[in-house]
C-alpha cells in the first residue's frame, strides 16, 4: 500500500525522503514522488514505477530543498502512470495520500464547477483543492486543514506542504497509520516506524482522527474535536537492520528461513516449559462463558484461521464461524451479545479486517486479535491482545506471520479447552509438548529445501497446479496455491481432497501438476484415494509426505518431498514451509519479483 515520509529539515531532503521511501517499497507500490520546498516554490518530481526511475529524474532534476514530502503510490484510482502519481499539487499546497477519498466524485463536480482544474484521475486531488482553496481565502494552514477534514469520506493518511509556510508539514490520520517521528532540530512523519527507523527512535502514533502540525521544534496534536492533545512518544524499536536481507537473496527466503525462531519466540510467550501448560495474557471476561467464536480475517491470515477452526471446535468444542473480512461486514452476520469475535492479521491495518473488527464491537462482541505489529490500529482495539513474535515481515507474500498465527491459536485452543473443563492437565501437558516439538520440526522441513529447489522446475512450465489437502491440510492446500499464484503467476487452486470429484476432476490431464498434502494419520488413506483417483486420470502427482506416507503411496508420483514425522497438531506448522519454498523457488525459476510481486500490496489499507 502507498507509503508516505515528510521531513521538516536542517539540512537539504530529497536523498533522506528516497532512502524512507526505499524502507517502504516493500509495502507495494507502482509509482512514486517527491515535492520540497526551493526558493518559495513547491517542487515536485514524479516517476512511474520503481523507485530507480524516480532517482533518476531527481539525477537530472533535483529538488534541493530542506522540507518535504514523499510517496510511494500502489494504484486505486487511475492507472500508475507519472500524472497520477503523488504528490498532487496546486500552486500553493502540494500533499500526499494512503488511502481513499470514498466522497471525491460529488467534491471534485463542484470543484469542478468552480473552475478548478484537474490533472489526474485520482481521488486524492480533490483534498489538494479543498486545502488549497481555503488557503486562497487567506486561512491559515492549520484553519484551512481545519476546514477540510470533516468534509473527507473515507481513509486517509495526509501529509501536506504549503508554499507560502516553507517551515511546517500538516500531517492526518483517519483510517490509515501515520507515525510522527522526532530529531534533533528536526521532525518527520512517516507510514510506519520502519520507514523513520533510522531517522529517529522518537516516535508518536496519531490517533483515529488526529491531526498534527510539524515545526523544526516539535509537533502540536489535535485530535478529531480540534483540541490540543498528547500522544505518547515511545521507543520505535524498529531497526534499520530488521529489514536488511542479510545473506538471503531476498526477503521471502529469509523469512521462511527465520520460522524455527520465530515460532520458538511465539510459543515461548504462549506456553509454560517449567510444568508444559498453556499461559496466556490477563484478561477480564470468562472464556468459558464463549458459546461461539466468528473469526475474521483476509487471504494468508484467512487460512490460518480455517486451520484454527479445527482446534476450536476440536478441543475446546466451540462453534466457529468464519469469513473472509471483505464478506463479513455485508452479510448482515447473526451476533450475540458477549460472544467472543477473533481477528488474525500480520499487519493490523488491512482495512476490511479492521471495519469487521469495529463492526463487532459496536454489536457486543469481546474483541480477540491475533496480530505481528503490536503498535497497530487492531492491537490498539483489542480486548485480548495475542501478539504473534514473527519480527517485521518484508516480502509481500506472508510467511512466518502464518506458522506465528498457528502457533498462538493452537495454545488459544487448548486453553479455551483447559478452562472449560475438556483438557485434562495430562491432555495439556501433551499438546504442549508437541507445539515445543515444531520448532526443530520446521529445521527439519528447511533441510529439503534443496529437493524443493529441483522439484521448481517441473512446476515453473505449468500453467494450471492443483493442491489437495484434507482435514487442516485442505487450508494449507489453499494457502499453497495462493503463495504460487501471488509470486510465480501461475494459476493455482487449493482444494478438499474429497470434494475433487464433484467436478475439479475434469481438469485433469498431463499438463496440471497436482500437489498433495498428506501427513500420515488419520485421514492419510482417504487422501491417498482421492490422490489414486487422480492418478489414474492421467494426473501428475507430487506427494509431500512424512517417511512412512511415501514409503505407502509415493511409488509412481513425478516428485516426493519428505518432511518430518510429526503430530498432526503441528503438522500445518511444519507442511506450510513445503508449500513456501515450492512457491518461493518457482518464482525464482520464472525470475519475477519475489519480494513484490506485481499488483500486490503488503498491507491492503483499502476496501
Ligand atoms: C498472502 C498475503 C495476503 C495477506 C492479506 C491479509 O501472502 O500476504 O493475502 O495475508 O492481505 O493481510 P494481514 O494479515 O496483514 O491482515
Amino acid at each position: 500500500m502507498c507509503g508516505i515520509i515528510g521531513i521538516v529539515g536542517d539540512a537539504p531532503v530529497a536523498d533522506r525522503l528516497v532512502d524512507g521511501l526505499k524502507r517502504m517499497e516493500y509495502r507495494g507500490y507502482d509509482s512514486s514522488g517527491i515535492c520540497t520546498i526551493v526558493d518559495g516554490q513547491l517542487v515536485r518530481r514524479r516517476a512511474e514505477g520503481k523507485l530507480a526511475n524516480l532517482v533518476e529524474v531527481l539525477k537530472h532534476d533535483p529538488a534541493d530543498g530542506l522540507i518535504g514530502i514523499a510517496h510511494t503510490r500502489w494504484a486505486t484510482h487511475g492507472a500508475p502512470t507519472s500524472s497520477n502519481a503523488h504528490p498532487h499539487a496546486t500552486e500553493e499546497v502540494a500533499l500526499v495520500h494512503n488511502g481513499i477519498i470514498e466522497n471525491f466524485r460529488p467534491l471534485r463536480e463542484q470543484m469542478a464547477g468552480e473552475g478548478r482544474n484537474f490533472e489526474s484521475q485520482t481521488d486524492t486531488e480533490v483534498v489538494v483543492h479543498l486545502v488549497s482553496r481555503e488557503v486562497e481565502k487567506g486561512r491559515s494552514p492549520q484553519e484551512a486543514v481545519r476546514e477540510v477534514l470533516p468534509q473527507l469520506r473515507g481513509a486517509f493518511a495526509l501529509a501536506i506542504a504549503f508554499k507560502s509556510h516553507p517551515d511546517i508539514l500538516i500531517g492526518a490520520r483517519l483510517g490509515s497509520p501515520l507515525v510522527v517521528g522526532y530529531g534533533e532540530g528536526e521532525m518527520f512523519l512517516g507510514s510506519d516506524a520502519l520507514a523513520l527507523a533510522p531517522l529517529t527512535q522518537k516516535i508518536a502514533y496519531l490517533e483515529e482522527g488526529d491531526w498534527v502540525v510539524l515545526t523544526k521544534s516539535g509537533a502540536t496534536i489535535y485530535d478529531a474535536e480540534n483540541n490540543e492533545v498528547t500522544r505518547e512518544v515511545q521507543a520505535s524499536g524498529a531497526t534499520a537492520a530488521a529489514i536488511e536481507k542479510g545473506n538471503y537473496r531476498h526477503y521471502m527466503q529469509k523469512e521462511i528461513y527465520e520460522q524455527p525462531t520465530v515460532v520458538a519466540q511465539t510459543l515461548g510467550s504462549y506456553l509454560r516449559r517449567e510444568d508444559n501448560s498453556v499461559a496466556l495474557p490477563q484478561f477480564d471476561f470468562d472464556l468459558t462463558a464463549i458459546k461461539r467464536i466468528t473469526i475474521v480475517a483476509c487471504g494468508t491470515s484467512y487460512y490460518a484461521a480455517m486451520v484454527a477452526k479445527y482446534w476450536f471446535e476440536q478441543f475446546a468444542r466451540v462453534p466457529v464461524d468464519l469469513d473472509f473480512a471483505s464478506e463479513f461486514r455485508y452479510r448482515d452476520p447473526v451476533l450475540e451479545d458477549g460472544g467472543l469475535a477473533l481477528f488474525i492479521s500480520q499487519s493490523g491495518e488491512t482495512a476490511d479486517t479492521l471495519a469487521a473488527l469495529r463492526h463487532c464491537k459496536e454489536n457486543g462482541q469481546i474483541i480477540g486479535v491475533v496480530v505481528n505489529v503490536p503498535t497497530s490500529s487492531m492491537a490498539r482495539e483489542a480486548d485480548l491482545l495475542l501478539p504473534t513474535h514473527a519480527g517485521p515481515e518484508i516480502g509481500v507474500a506472508s510467511t512466518k506471520a502464518f506458522t506465528c498465527q498457528l502457533a498462538v491459536l493452537a495454545a488459544l485452543a487448548a486453553h479455551m479447552a483447559v478452562k472449560k473443563g475438556l483438557m485434562s492437565r495430562e491432555e495439556e501437558q501433551e499438546v504442549v509438548k508437541h507445539l515445543l516439538e515444531a520448532p526443530a520440526a520446521l529445521n527439519a522441513a528447511l533441510d529439503h529445501d534443496d529437493d524443493i529447489a529441483a522439484m521448481a522446475h517441473l512446476i515453473a512450465p505449468a500453467r494450471d497446479v492443483l493442491y489437495l489437502g484434507r482435514g487442516q491440510d485442505y487450508p494449507l492446500a489453499m494457502e499453497g496455491a495462493l503463495k504460487l499464484k501471488e509470486i510465480s503467476y501461475i494459476h493455482a487452486e487449493g482444494y478438499a481432497s474429497g470434494e475433487m470429484k464433484h467436478g475439479p476432476i475434469a481438469l485433469i490431464d498431463e499438463a496440471v501438476p497436482v500437489i498433495v498434502l498428506a501427513p500420515s494419520g488419520p485421514l492419510f488413506e482417504k487422501t491417498v484415494s482421492n490422490m489414486e483417483e487422480v492418478r489414474a486420470r492421467g494426473g501428475q502427482v507430487v506427494l509431500i509426505s512424512d517417511a512412512e506416507g511415501l514409503a505407502l503411496a509415493g511409488e509412481g508420483c513425478i516428485a516426493t518431498i519428505e518432511m518430518p514425522n510429526v503430530h498432526p497438531l503441528i503438522a500445518p506448522l511444519v507442511y506450510s514451509v513445503p508449500v513456501q519454498l515450492l512457491a518461493y523457488h518457482t518464482a525464482c525459476v520464472k525470475g519475477t519479483d519475489v519480494d513484490q510481486p506485481r499488483n500486490l500490496a503488503k498491507s491492503v489499507t483499502v476496501e
